[in-house]
């Protein structure tokens, strides 16, 4: 038997002193779609998440709630752990610093700290940040501010304990130098080294006397223990460190710890040294992602509904949300997170690019194969290639997510969605299906399609969870972990005919941009907008995005056209606007456009007028045209050959 692989990543453990808003959901949710990929490809995986629950300013904000900070922090907790199931964060293991398991051995590291002479009692007289809960030097102050968060600090003396960092500076900074892996990306490693390590490090202050919400340094319990002392070690105590046969022994040290960049430096700097100290390796990487922002600055949580992941998961489902934070920002970099960003999201690539591939698909299975999948007997058109990007994709997708790079990951993963869909169109198996002799080639291209859906989900399982769960209800996998697992992807054509598909609701449903923007934010468009808007004379006649979207305009194939009779100018057309959907229209147009020259031109075309009868015959929908100024027509049509259906906007 081989060696087991094993794999350990943790998030920060965040303040339980506020409900957390989508950006602080951001860093877990790529844990967990890391973790999940990492199970999916046959590793042992400890994921831990967790809550950081002491220090001042929990107390703090604890005793302006009127609460003792146990009963503070236990609400707090409560809602994360509900968030964190919401969003399906399928974590190992979550880690409170006020558990007894942790607050022992944190007392045990510090004390073995002391006796080993890297602690000692000495005198800290300076500059403090709470809500950062750190400590700077006069030198190190931005206009006499917190250089990490801008806010005011407070001047501090009193006795306290000091850990040596010095001791161990030359040796970070040599592991820093010959391991390239360990901060990434790598232009915040130079930030580290060049900033904090090249100057010099000063002595640690670990203790504080001026709170007491933190655990008692053992021997000495006037004082509690530095809350970043306190925190860092979450990732080892709650693998029972020290203890034999412990899940210490299996996973440190840890593979990825990711983090935000504002806390790279307790974790690149001090954390490694705590470790140093204690004679354990150091995390094979610590990667510090960038910050969520809002077009307006930073979030915070008291803008309301438009960043309360809850509610965002809730109202566009938590794979919608998963997807956005994956997708949109490159890891590393700072990302903007709008509404309106998130919804064209969900708009191109889940309901228009992955929705429809799934639902056109089905549909056609259903309607010329009964929903039984046919045998795949007759190649042809893009086969091979469609074969080739599917059988590529799963290195792809691996080798990115390895690289923590993860929207590059699902970037690659969607060149086969669109590549699926771009199939659709170059087969036509709506062409195809009039014509009883290419049944086998209608047969093979819905096969194809189906084994590429299941490519598809089998690999969007880490990212989204739930999807994949609905695609396998939709082509009849539901029960068969073997064609959902990984090593599946190996072989092209793995799927049995004769499953049973069946469409299902739309994964995703196209939502009105505007109308969600008026309802999550409760902004008014600005042409209703009555004070400090827009004039209301210099909008009239003018009509708004959301007035305009109104109308379902689509571009439609004439697949038959026929004179009306006793009708000059009306011509009876139908045209096709997707492959299920056929619409006839009476146009007027019979006096610019011979029918038999109509057949096969894709025009513009109203899809949501109300069906009218015109000489007792049956419109729905309208063409549009355009008129010169002698009164001839010109049909308005695309400029190059594209899908029957496809939305104008
Ligand atoms: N408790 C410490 C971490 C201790 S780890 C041993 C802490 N907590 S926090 O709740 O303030 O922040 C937790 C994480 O959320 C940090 O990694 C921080 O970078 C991240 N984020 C906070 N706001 C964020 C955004 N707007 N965007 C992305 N991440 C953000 O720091």
């Amino acid at each position: 038997m081989g060696e087991e692989k094993t794999f350990y990543i943790t998030t920060p453990i965040y303040y339980p002193s506020n409900k957390l808003h989508v950006g602080n959901s951001y860093t877990t949710v790529a844990a967990d779609a890391i973790a999940r990929f990492k199970r999916l490809t046959g590793y042992r995986v400890w994921f831990l998440t967790g809550t950081d629950e002491h220090g001042q300013k929990i107390q703090r904000q604890a005793e302006a709630a009127g609460k003792a900070p146990m009963a503070f922090v236990d609400e707090i907790v409560a809602w994360i752990k509900e968030l964190w199931e919401e969003l399906d964060i399928e974590y190992d293991d979550f880690i409170r610093t006020t558990e007894p398991r942790h607050k022992e051995k944190v007392a045990r590291i510090f004390t073995h700290f002391h006796e080993q002479g890297d602690i000692y009692k000495g005198k800290y007289e300076g500059w403090y940040c709470t809500p950062c809960e750190a400590y700077w030097t006069e030198r190190q102050l931005v206009d006499c501010k917190c250089p990490d968060c801008g806010r005011d600090v407070e001047m501090i003396a009193e006795n306290a304990y000091f850990f040596r960092m010095s001791k161990y500076a030359g040796r970070l900074q040599d592991y820093i130098e010959a391991h390239p892996e360990f901060i990434q990306p790598v232009s915040r490693k130079n930030e580290m080294v060049n900033n904090f390590l090249k100057p010099g490090l000063e002595d640690l202050c670990v203790s504080r006397t001026s709170f007491d919400w933190g655990i008692p340094v053992p021997f000495d319990p006037e004082h509690v223990i530095y809350v970043w002392l306190d925190a860092l070690s979450n990732y080892i105590t709650a693998l029972g460190y020290g203890e034999e046969g412990s899940l210490f022994e299996t996973f440190w040290p840890a593979d990825v710890q990711l983090i935000g960049k504002d806390i790279l430096r307790f974790h690149t700097i001090y954390w490694p040294i705590f470790l140093m100290a204690l004679d354990q390796p150091l995390p094979k990487t610590v990667f510090g992602h960038g910050w969520l922002m809002l077009q307006e600055g930073k979030m915070s949580k008291s803008r309301g509904n438009a960043i309360d992941p809850r509610i965002l998961a809730s109202r566009y489902s938590s794979d919608a949300l998963r997807y956005f934070l994956l997708r949109e920002i490159p890891f590393g970099q700072d990302g903007i997170f709008s509404l309106e960003n998130f919804i064209t999201r969900i708009n191109t690539d889940l309901a228009n690019d992955l929705g429809n591939l799934v639902s056109r698909t089905l549909t056609m299975a259903e309607r010329y194969f009964d929903g039984v999948l046919p045998e795949p007997s007759s190649a042809g058109n893009s086969d091979a290639e469609l074969r080739a990007v599917a059988l590529a994709t799963p290195a792809a997708v691996e080798s990115y997510t390895d690289q923590l790079k993860i929207s590059d990951a699902l970037a690659e993963l969607w060149k086969l969605v669109r590549r699926s869909n771009k199939y659709i169109d170059e087969n036509m198996p709506w062409d195809l299906a009039r014509d009883p002799a290419k049944e086998p080639r209608l047969g093979t291209v819905i096969y194809n399609l189906i084994e590429s859906i299941r490519f598809i989900a089998v690999m969007l399982q880490p990212f989204m969870p739930r999807t994949p769960e609905r695609i396998w209800q939709q082509i009849g996998l539901k029960d068969n972990s073997n064609l959902q697992s990984w090593p599946s992807l190996m072989t092209w054509g793995a799927l049995k005919p004769g499953l049973v598909v069946e469409r299902g609701e739309d994964l995703f449903p196209r939502l009105n941009l505007q109308a969600e923007i008026r309802e999550m934010q409760g902004s008014q468009p600005a042409d209703r907008d009555s004070g400090g808007g827009v004039e209301a004379e210099e909008t009239e006649g003018l009509i708004n995005l959301e007035q305009f979207q109104q109308v379902d305009l689509r571009v439609a194939k004439i697949v038959a056209a026929e004179k009306l009779p006793k009708a000059d100018k009306l011509l009876k057309v139908e045209v096709e606007i997707g492959e299920d959907d056929l619409r006839q229209v009476v146009a007027g147009i019979a006096e610019h456009y011979r029918p038999e020259d109509l057949i096969g031109k894709q025009v513009l075309f109203v899809a949501n007028l109300k069906p009218v009868k015109l000489r007792g015959v049956l419109s729905q929908g309208m063409l549009l045209a355009a008129t010169t100024e002698d009164g001839r027509l010109a049909l308005t049509t695309v400029d190059r050959d594209i899908s029957s259906g496809s939305r104008v906007s």
